[in-house]
């Protein structure tokens, strides 16, 4: 296992030698970019609030990454983060460890405390009950029917309360949950590696041949092993991988989250396949353990749905017009199973036909700087478009570097946006 990073804007989520240890980073970019001392305490507390969150990845889901500690007379004196398993809301998590010393304590947190009883009680009321003096928080709850709710709540039990501290960063921790909770589907991510001429595929890959000869572990792949370090990390972050028949047929992938760091959910691995053409023989059929789903047109009672089923594979027949199955339909199905985020990982068919249909909501491209060549030029392409689409822009673009390759990010849609 190499170590990975996740990146630093995103607070830093280290995966060590062994692949075991999850170690959060204490700067994160926009802290470092600044000096140390013209960064205010708050901001010093609110970047830790933002780290414990981030320990809650693939640990939270379904619920949002919360972190949140407690500090009097400039002293820590509790913190929490929150998971699914753990059911105690952060907040609740920091009240717990600070015992009698949250009594006029200032609580950092990055996301508005809840008000209403879920699984547990409202936060603000222990909040209150605590004796809390000042609340700082990052961001309002995403679900605009409740945001703002806990911070009145809060006031008006005489509390200060500060919000929009590091707001940038806590809106795109909680991206996916935000996508979620408003729409009930969940955020799509397409990943690709690309040839500077643009190719997703090397000449010696796309036949399969690979499989048959021994090709270099430089000619299997388009990006470096700090880009595909870095998917790892992006399959990690992500409740579901979502893949087509033709990725599934050429590289034969296992397409599982290999960082070694814990997660309450198997990541999700589901094929689009409208013929049920995947192969009782293939990695991702073997290693099917409640945890392969094949979205299909075939009929529920085919015989190659029923032995896909006794190997242990989710075969869900999408209904509709057409031949293939409805893009829209798969991706409101896995809302339902709660899944927050997709990560899109297939060929040029299926990445089109989610371009098209509007599921992609955002990009990732990692471009490395090689050449594939004519002999790149995938074989069969998608039929021409029937009409020609305008042209879209990114919003919120950035760029990365891993290794030789630069990795260029995008949004499609605002996912903080009600519809
Ligand atoms: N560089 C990269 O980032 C990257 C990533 C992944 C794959 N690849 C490469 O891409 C190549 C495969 O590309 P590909 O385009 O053939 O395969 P693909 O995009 O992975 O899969 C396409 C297939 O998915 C099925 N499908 C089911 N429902 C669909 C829908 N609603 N819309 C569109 N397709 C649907 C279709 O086959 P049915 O109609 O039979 O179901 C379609 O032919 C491989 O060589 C692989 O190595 C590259
Ligand atoms: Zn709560």
């Amino acid at each position: 296992m190499e170590p990975v990073e996740w990146n630093a804007r995103r607070a830093v989520l280290v995966c060590t030698e062994s692949g075991r240890e999850a170690r959060l980073n204490l700067m994160n970019a926009s802290a470092s970019s600044t000096s140390a001392s013209t960064v205010s305490a708050d901001t010093v507390f609110m970047d830790r609030a933002l780290e414990l969150a981030a320990r809650g990845v693939a640990l939270a889901s379904p619920n949002p990454l919360v972190g949140a500690l407690l500090v009097r007379d400039g002293r820590v004196v509790g913190e929490g983060f929150h998971t699914y398993d753990g059911v105690r809301h952060a907040e609740i998590v920091a009240l717990d460890a600070a015992r009698e010393s949250a009594r006029g304590a200032a609580l950092y947190i990055n996301l508005e405390p809840c008000c209403h009883t879920g699984r547990t009680g409202p936060c603000t009321q222990a909040l209150i009950a605590a004796g809390v003096a000042r609340v700082v928080v990052a961001m309002a709850d995403p679900n605009p029917a409740v945001a703002g709710r806990g911070f009145r709540e809060l006031r008006a039990a005489g509390i200060e309360v500060v919000s929009g501290l590091r707001e940038a960063e806590a809106r795109r921790l909680n991206e996916a949950f935000a996508r979620w909770i408003v729409s009930r589907k969940p955020l799509v991510t397409l990943k690709s590696a690309r040839t500077l001429d643009g190719r997703l595929v090397l000449p010696d890959t796309q036949s399969g041949a690979h499989k048959n000869r021994r090709i270099s572990e430089n000619d299997r792949w388009i990006s470096s092993p700090e880009s595909r370090a870095e998917v790892q990390i992006m399959r990690h972050t992500s409740d579901a991988l979502l893949t087509g028949i033709g990725t599934v047929l050429v590289d034969d992938p296992l397409l599982t989250d290999r960082t070694g760091l814990p997660r309450r959910r198997k990541l999700l691995r589901v094929v689009l396949d409208s013929r049920l053409r995947l192969p009782l023989r293939s990695r991702l059929v073997r290693s099917a353990d409640g945890d392969v789903l094949v979205f299909t047109r075939a009929k529920r009672d085919s015989p190659k749905a029923s032995a896909l089923r006794r190997a242990g594979v989710e075969v869900v027949h999408l209904a509709g017009r057409a031949t293939k199955p409805d893009l829209l339909a798969a991706i409101a199905d896995l809302g339902r199973r709660e899944m927050l985020s997709v990560l899109l990982e297939a060929g040029e068919t299926l990445n089109s036909a989610a371009l098209d249909a509007g599921i992609v909501d955002k990009m990732r491209v990692f471009l490395a700087p090689r050449i594939a060549g004519a002999a790149g030029k995938k074989t069969g392409a998608a039929s021409a478009p029937k009409r020609i689409p305008a042209a879209r822009e990114l919003h919120g673009v950035t760029m990365e570097r891993f290794g030789p390759d630069f990795a260029i990010e995008g949004y499609l849609r605002d996912v903080y946006r009600t519809r």
